[in-house]
């Protein structure tokens, strides 16, 4: 059932409660996600976007009671990602000869992904639609945020953004807008979604919020095609963005480790006791990496400052969970934050070099050699991880 968004504009997307897991196994969705896709039902009719494919019937299904597919005029498809593009296969299907406005990048996606000949129409930034009632859509590409082929459809006299992806959620809820959701699980999920998907493209973020803002556009609400749609002070998603997009950092240190025998955790524990003791003001956050979320652990390091990462020596190596999280935090591209690690050995002791090695390569400002304990910490090596803390501080 379509849900009034404002005027003539409708939600007509689809919610999806039982997502956990998002970009195949990639991106952890605790409270599900939802992919809107809009009708706007003006002298023209207008679709933005459509659902994700395994929703792809039950998308055509409804759309078919709120509509006469064959009266809609064209489609918008502001990104090619399947989540978004999913439908148009089943949709093209009953309305084969629709245009699909589109930018020239979403041309080669969606051809590359669907191999159809559909009557796609290339928009550009600063292009328009006029869609009736003295309304028209303007578009801006969105390149890299976070496609080549990403897009943004402005609707005048009602101004509303169709922003895509930018500013969304992935937030499952029967409430459509901000002021009607949990203010704490809106914005947990909203800077969850920025460090682990806009964080790799922060500077091009920050030029193309520039630009936006140089285009005057009064924004009533932004709609983004995940999530919860900003009306209550729309504007202050497009803050937080700001600050994110900066080299963002809290005053907090994270402590990320594996442990075989607690040794290593012991040292994580020593070590977060002397950087309190040191600093009563500084956040610390500990982590046992295998037992927590990695992307609640990115967004953790997408707020730090400083990130300590410990592992014990195995087979002249660091454990593996250490290896796919900097290989993660390398994708993600943090910027200006420091690092530094920690580890217990029997014999060998590479894991701390590894470990500092890796935090080099995935970009981090690793400010000593870090901190070995041969065996178990002993009553010295307390006293040296405690001492490190201090330093860290
Ligand atoms: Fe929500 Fe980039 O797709």
């Amino acid at each position: 059932m379509k849900k009034l968004v404002k005027n003539n504009v409708y939600w007509v997307g689809k919610t999806d409660w039982e997502l956990k897991k998002f970009h195949g196994d990639e991106y952890s969705t605790h409270h599900g996600s939802s992919y809107n896709s809009y009708l706007i039902l003006e002298e023209k009719t207008v679709l933005i976007d459509t659902v994700w494919a395994p929703f792809d019937n039950e998308f055509v299904e409804n759309l078919e009671k709120e509509v006469d597919l064959a009266k809609i005029d064209f489609i918008v498809s502001n990104h090619g990602e399947v989540d978004h593009s999913g439908a148009l296969n089943k949709l093209m299907e009953k309305i084969p000869n629709t245009p699909i406005y589109c930018s020239a990048n979403a041309v080669k996606s969606l051809k590359g992904q669907y191999f159809k000949n559909w009557d796609l129409r290339i928009l550009k930034t600063g292009d328009t639609l006029d869609i009736g009632n003295g309304k028209q859509l303007v578009f801006v590409e969105m390149r890299m945020l976070h496609w080549p082929d990403s897009m943004a459809a402005y609707l005048t006299k009602d101004n509303i953004l169709f922003s895509n992806d930018a500013f969304g959620q992935h937030y499952a809820s029967d409430h459509l807008f901000n002021d009607l959701v949990d203010q704490c699980t809106l914005y947990a999920e909203a800077e969850k979604y920025y460090a682990n998907i806009l964080t790799p493209f922060s500077a091009v973020l920050k030029k193309k919020l520039e630009e936006i803002h140089s285009m005057n556009l009064d924004i009533d609400i932004i709609a983004p095609s995940h999530g919860i749609i900003w009306r209550d002070n729309p504007l202050q998603i497009v803050d937080k963005y700001i600050s994110w997009c900066d080299d963002y950092k809290e005053n907090l240190i994270t402590i990320i480790y594996d442990t075989m025998w607690n040794g290593t955790k012991t040292l994580a524990e020593k070590i977060a006791q002397g950087i309190r003791e040191k600093d009563a003001d500084v956040q610390i956050k500990i982590f046992n990496l295998p037992k927590s979320d990695m992307n609640d652990i990115a967004t953790q390091i997408f707020k730090s400052k400083m990130v300590l990462l410990g592992s014990p020596t195995i087979n002249n190596c660091a454990l593996h969970s250490l290896a796919a999280l900097t290989h993660y935090m390398k994708g993600l591209k943090f910027k200006n934050k420091k690092a530094a690690a920690f580890g217990c050995y029997g014999w060998s002791g590479e894991s701390v070099r590894i470990l500092n090695e890796m935090l080099n390569d995935a970009g981090f400002d690793v400010v000593n050699d870090g901190l070995k304990c041969l065996w178990n910490p002993d009553s010295e090596v307390l006293e040296k991880a405690f001492d490190f803390g201090k330093d860290i501080a």
